[in-house]
């Protein structure tokens, strides 16, 4: 079955970025002049899916509302003929079909993903996560258009993979993958391994493509003793030993945007690609670096 829908999940209570995300959601932190979440919804028309299902926390209207109209702003622009300014706003509500699905507790990912479970309707779908993003600007074919392509060749599910080095591997899900007829096939996936626990420098990273059954592994996981929570993870283990999982490799730069660091790189990065303004910018990135 062709893969027609995507969720993002847009619901963490966003704890590595307070206060910023007391009240604004994560996927609302502006990345350079566009929110997080707007990025990730290009992504997902530009890999030709206009289905998508937002799952958000009980606060976050913030994210319906920048993809609604706003009749006030949409009239004064017209009004003063900014036509180019009009064009931007317009642009946030012409996405497709979104489905807004509240996850009502802070229950972790794969609750998050088991609330999409009616939207997909028993249909493959892509599953982002709302605070990484991806600059596919300058590759051939993005990695959710890989992941994508993959899933309709091999009827199995995708997890992008990273390599990933020293403390770095424990804070991702590790993977035991081996390359069959020229494809990483995914033996067994861990969740934020200790180093001695790890299986391998593949991390798996914020975008997938997977099957409908995900949702019985999910309900069928027993949660994690410690904290009550079922990890995405888990039921990917269970796809990957029943269904078959693949780990698909990517070019592009990934940006994760919960992280500090990675946040402020990924507002450098696009605002250095704005014809307006990257001059002054350079300038001003060339004088920093002379004091650093
Ligand atoms: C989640 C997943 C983890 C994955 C990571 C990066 O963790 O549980 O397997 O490697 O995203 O995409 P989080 O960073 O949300 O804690």
């Amino acid at each position: 079955m062709k893969v027609k829908k995507a969720v993002i999940t847009a619901a963490g209570l966003g704890t590595r970025f307070l206060p910023a995300t007391k009240i604004v959601p994560k996927p609302m932190l502006p990345v350079f002049d566009k929110p997080t979440i707007q990025y990730i919804m290009e992504e997902i028309n530009d890999a030709g899916i206009s289905d998508v299902a937002i799952i958000i926390s009980p606060n976050s209207t913030d994210i319906k509302r920048h993809f609604s109209e706003y009749p006030l702003l949409e009239k004064n622009l017209k009004e003063t003929g900014k036509k180019e300014l009009y064009d931007i706003a317009m642009k946030t509500r012409s996405f497709g079909n979104i489905t807004y699905v509240v996850q009502e507790k802070p229950t972790g990912l794969a609750d998050a993903v088991l609330c999409a479970e009616s939207f997909a309707g028993g249909e493959p779908f892509a599953l982002l996560m709302g605070d990484e993003i991806y600059d596919y600007s300058s590759v051939k074919t993005s990695c959710l258009k890989k992941l994508i392509n993959e899933y309709d060749e091999t009827g199995a599910s995708q997890v992008n993979t990273i390599n990933v080095f020293g403390d770095d591997v424990s804070k991702y899900g590790n993977l035991d993958a081996e390359y069959e007829g020229g494809r990483l096939k995914v033996k067994n996936i861990i969740e934020k391994p200790s180093l001695s626990e790890a299986f391998s420098n593949l991390g798996s990273v914020g975008r997938y493509v997977l099957s409908p059954k995900v949702f019985d592994y999910i309900k069928s996981t027993r949660p994690e003793t410690s904290s009550g929570e079922v990890y995405l993870t888990d039921a990917l283990k269970a796809l990957a030993e029943n269904d078959g999982l693949y780990a698909c490799e990517f070019d592009e730069k990934r940006y994760d945007i919960g992280d500090k660091a990675g946040y402020i790189e990924a507002n450098v990065d696009f605002a250095l690609k704005n014809e307006k303004i990257k001059e002054e910018l350079k300038d001003y990135l060339k004088s920093l670096s002379e004091k650093l």
